[in-house]
C-alpha cells in the first residue's frame, strides 16, 4: 500500500503563519525580531541553506544581518562578527552556518555565542539544558522532526526508534529528545552509526516503528530493511547530477523514496520534508528569543 505523505512544506506554512502573527505582535511592541547570519566561504549547499533562511525571515518580518565572509577569514576576525553580534540589542538569533573550514576551531564559535542568543541550540548549555529537560532553543532539524510525528500523529511512546546517524545537529539531539518523558518522547530510542555492524543495522531496522535517518548518505535505508507499518522521517539533503534539471543537479534524501513509499505507513518526501521544518523552527527559536527580552 502506498504510504501516507509527511507534508513538512505544509506544516511550514501553517506554522509560518502562525509565527508571522506573533512578529507583528512584537512589531507593535516596538520590537523587530532580528537574526545575525554569519556564512564564511562559498560552499554551494551552505549558500543556498543561509539564502533560504534569510528569505523566510523576510517573509515574516524579522530583519536579517548578514555577514558573508571569506573562505580565509581568521578565527580571532570571526569571533569578533560573533561578539559584535552577542552584544548588539536589536540581533535576537545568532547563526554561524556549519561547517566552518578545516582552519577553524568550531566549538570555539559555538562557544562563543551567548546561550540567550543560540537559535540553533548548538551552545553546550543549551545541549546540556535540552537533556535535561529545561527550557532552551532547541536545535532545528531534530525540533522539526518532532513537529512533524506530532502533526501526523506518530505516537511515540512506547516506541522502537532507530536514529541512523549520531552527528551533533541531528542524530544526537534528536535521539535525546525521543527518549525525554515528554510528549512527544518516551521512545525506546538506538542509535546506529558508520561502526554500527550490518547485520546488526538490519536487525535494529527491522524492528523499528519509527526510523529517523540522517547518516549523510543516499540510500543508507532500503525497503528490504523495514517492517511495513514503519514511520520514515528522512533528514538527507544529497545532490545528484540531473542533467534534465536547469541547475544540473537534483536533491535526494538519505533513504530510498521510490522503493520505501510503496511499503511503508508514514514517509517524508525530500524535498518537501524536513527541510522546511528545519527553517521554520529557526523561525520559532528566533521570535521566542525576541519573546524573552520582554518577560
Ligand atoms: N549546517 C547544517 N545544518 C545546520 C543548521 O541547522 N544550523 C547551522 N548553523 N549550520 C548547519
Amino acid at each position: 500500500m502506498a504510504a501516507e505523505l509527511i507534508d513538512g512544506k505544509l506544516l511550514a506554512q501553517e506554522m509560518k503563519a502562525e509565527l508571522k502573527e506573533q512578529v507583528s505582535k512584537l512589531r507593535d511592541k516596538g520590537i523587530i525580531p532580528g537574526l545575525g547570519v554569519i556564512l564564511v566561504g562559498d560552499n554551494p549547499a551552505s549558500k543556498s541553506y543561509v539564502t533560504s533562511k534569510e528569505k523566510a525571515c523576510e517573509k515574516i518580518g524579522i530583519f536579517s544581518d548578514d555577514t558573508r565572509l571569506p573562505e580565509d577569514v581568521s578565527e580571532e576576525d570571526l569571533l569578533r562578527h560573533v561578539e559584535r553580534m552577542n552584544s548588539d540589542d536589536n540581533i535576537h538569533g545568532i547563526l554561524v552556518q556549519l561547517p566552518l573550514p578545516k582552519h577553524i576551531d568550531e566549538n570555539r564559535i559555538i562557544n562563543a555565542i551567548n546561550p540567550h542568543k543560540d537559535v540553533d541550540g548548538f551552545h553546550p548549555v543549551s545541549v546540556g539544558k535540552m537533556i535535561l529537560g529545561q527550557d532552551t532553543f532547541l536545535p532545528c532539524t531534530p525540533h522539526g522532526c518532532l513537529k512533524l510525528l506530532e502533526r501526523y500523529d506518530v505516537k511515540t511512546e512506547g516506541a522502537e526508534v532507530v536514529v541512523i546517524g549520531r552527528s551533533n545537529i541531528v542524530g544526537k539531539p534528536v535521539a535525546n529528545l525521543l527518549m525525554r518523558k515528554d510528549k512527544p518522547g518516551n521512545s525506546t530510542v538506538t542509535v546506529c552509526h558508520t561502526r554500527t555492524r550490518k547485520e546488526d543495522l538490519l536487525a535494529h531496522t527491522k524492528n523499528a516503528d519509527i526510523i529517523i535517518v540522517a547518516s549523510g548518505f543516499p540510500n543508507t535505508l532500503t525497503s528490504d530493511m523495514v517492517k511495513e507499518d514503519v514511520v520514515v522521517i528522512d533528514v538527507g539533503i544529497n545532490r545528484v547530477v540531473d542533467s534534465s534539471r536547469e541547475r544540473g543537479y537534483r536533491l535526494i534524501g538519505d533513504a530510498d523514496f521510490e522503493s520505501l513509499k510503496d511499503k511503508v505507513r508514514k514517509i517524508t518526501p525530500v524535498p518537501g520534508g524536513v527541510g522546511p521544518m528545519t527553517i521554520t523552527m529557526l523561525l520559532f527559536n528566533t521570535v521566542k528569543s525576541a519573546q524573552n527580552t520582554i518577560k
